[in-house]
């Protein structure tokens, strides 16, 4: 394991400390994500924990369903207590950026229907300001190339994700557009202009929704309140 999986793991475990017996629990996507559903797996089964969660991809409802762990559709639920994900960036204003495993549609979905939001991340996803992370947009496939021009126009330095010369597609079939924007000086109003636009599904700004971010850094867990 590297030592950056090792952090990953670490907030993984931590995360779970807050997940409290029957309640329904977002799940998220990713690679620490992937960990926090491990440790959650090992509660459900050597505590009898029970819970409900709400899986924000394909990938996780497996994953969580292999360990045991009982998941409902978004829409089978009255209601999200808590969310557990990973982020790609966040900035000192608790701002971050989500997308880059391709699952921020649902995961949007998912934590605009929580109670409450945390994010789990190794150290390398703090950032002073967003945008050296490329910035990822759910479009749908019709009419894309027209988007995607419109986009070059902009200045957002579009690229459509592709994987073995293939586009890379959504759980819900679509297609992803990354923006290699470098630097992302006033999120808010970029969420705007980016909401505006006809074709995109979602973008992966993910702005004033987490509650608590946990910081996996070299000498424990940082909690940090947003
Ligand atoms: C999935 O689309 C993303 O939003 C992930 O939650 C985010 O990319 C973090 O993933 P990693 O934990 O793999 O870095």
């Amino acid at each position: 394991m590297t030592h950056q999986d090792e952090l990953k793991q670490l907030v993984g475990k931590e995360a779970v400390k807050y997940v409290e017996n029957n309640t329904v629990v977002g799940l998220g996507t990713g690679s620490t994500v992937k960990f926090m559903v491990d440790a959650l797996g090992d509660r459900v089964k050597n505590e009898g924990l029970s819970i409900v969660g709400v899986p924000t991809s394909e990938r996780t409802r497996k994953q969580a369903n292999l360990l045991g762990i009982p998941t409902k559709g978004v829409d089978e639920v009255d209601h999200i207590d808590l969310t557990i994900d990973g982020a790609d960036q966040i900035d000192k204003n608790f701002q971050g950026i989500k997308g880059g495993g391709g699952a921020h549609l649902w995961e949007k979905i998912v934590a605009i229907n929580s109670d409450k939001n945390m994010w789990i991340v190794d150290e390398s996803k703090m950032a002073d300001e967003l945008g050296s992370f490329p910035l990822p947009l759910e479009v749908i496939p019709y009419g894309s190339r027209q988007l995607f021009k419109r986009l070059k126009e902009k200045g957002y330095n579009p690229e459509f994700r592709v994987q073995d010369g293939q586009r890379v597609k959504t759980d819900s079939d679509n297609d992803i557009i990354d923006l290699h924007l470098h630097q992302i000086e006033n999120p808010h109003s970029l969420a705007v202009d980016l909401d505006q636009m006809t074709g995109i599904v979602e973008h992966g700004l993910f702005l004033n929704i987490v509650n608590t971010v946990i910081v996996g850094r070299e000498d424990g867990p940082e909690v940090l309140k947003a």
